[in-house]
């Protein structure tokens, strides 16, 4: 019990480093640092229509920037824009879900992109669990998606030893009360689909979920696999190891899902 608390403890520590959300500034403080002028001066400059935020001349000096936004003065760029990254990674079983790892492989070491350093992962699997992982450097995406007030369903797919009996699907949807955490679980969707095989439909990311809730019903976990978070699905096709940026409809879908969700769950 006491281990439980002090990995529980440790992953939310890692977890917050990783989702530190870069902080907005305004334009006109930007350019006063930048050219070393007064506020004031910056301003004038913004007035003057001097000033390009991702191509568009602005008009507004207290406009919000942030790493993400390409600032020009005159035509000269005076800040790069840091590219966005939003990826999707198909998780082998054996890989860590962590950005670096003295003793195993990590997601991160299975992707090529230039700009991979500056990931932080979205949610975690457990190192015998395969699927969907997803990836960015955008803290307010992936607030979004943790938010446990926006409920984001994680579908998973569950081999257990046992087979499952029918009475499972009304103990899921009722929750099972951790004593560890002291508290009950959300209602959770199991969909039985053969003897010893289900997809389960969580609405919230606890550690060791499936397996712990498993083993409350006297089964056990023998393969885990995740196939969507959200509105994004794995494809079917996508090899373990195999990573991919997002598509512009999948990141909007998200959104737009996890906010659907959560509108449907309070009907
Ligand atoms: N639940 C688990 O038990 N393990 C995972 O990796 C994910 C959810």
């Amino acid at each position: 019990m006491r281990g439980w608390f002090r990995v529980i403890r440790r992953r939310h520590c890692i977890s917050h480093r990783f989702m530190a959300i870069p902080l907005p500034v305004k334009l006109d403080r930007l350019l006063a640092k930048h050219d070393a002028m007064g506020r004031n001066q910056a301003r004038q400059r913004v007035v003057d229509r001097r000033v390009s935020v991702d191509g568009h001349v602005v008009v507004r000096h207290d406009l919000e920037v942030d790493r993400f936004s390409r600032v020009e003065l005159d035509g000269v760029l005076i800040r790069p824009a840091q590219r966005l990254l939003h990826l999707m990674i198909h998780k082998p079983v054996g890989v860590v879900s962590a950005t670096t790892d003295s003793e195993h492989r990590t997601v991160i070491d299975l992707i090529d992109d230039p700009d991979k350093e500056s990931l932080h992962l979205v949610g975690r699997l457990d190192r015998n669990t395969s699927g969907l992982i997803l990836l960015t450097n955008d803290g307010r995406w992936s607030k979004l998606l943790m938010d446990p007030a926006r409920k984001v369903p994680k579908v998973y797919l569950v081999e257990t030893r046992d087979p499952i009996p029918p009475a499972a699907v009304a103990e899921f949807a009722c929750g099972f009360y951790f004593h560890t955490e002291d508290l009950t679980t959300l209602p959770a969707e199991l969909e039985i689909l053969s003897d010893r095989q289900a997809r389960l439909t969580l609405y919230e990311g606890r550690y060791h979920q499936v397996k712990r809730m498993f083993h409350r019903i006297g089964n056990r976990v023998t393969a885990l696999h995740r196939e969507r978070i959200g509105g994004i699905i794995l494809p079917v096709d996508m090899s373990p190891g195999a990573w991919r940026h997002l598509t512009e409809q999948e990141i909007a879908n998200t959104i737009e899902s996890t906010t659907e969700d959560r509108q449907s769950q309070s009907l």
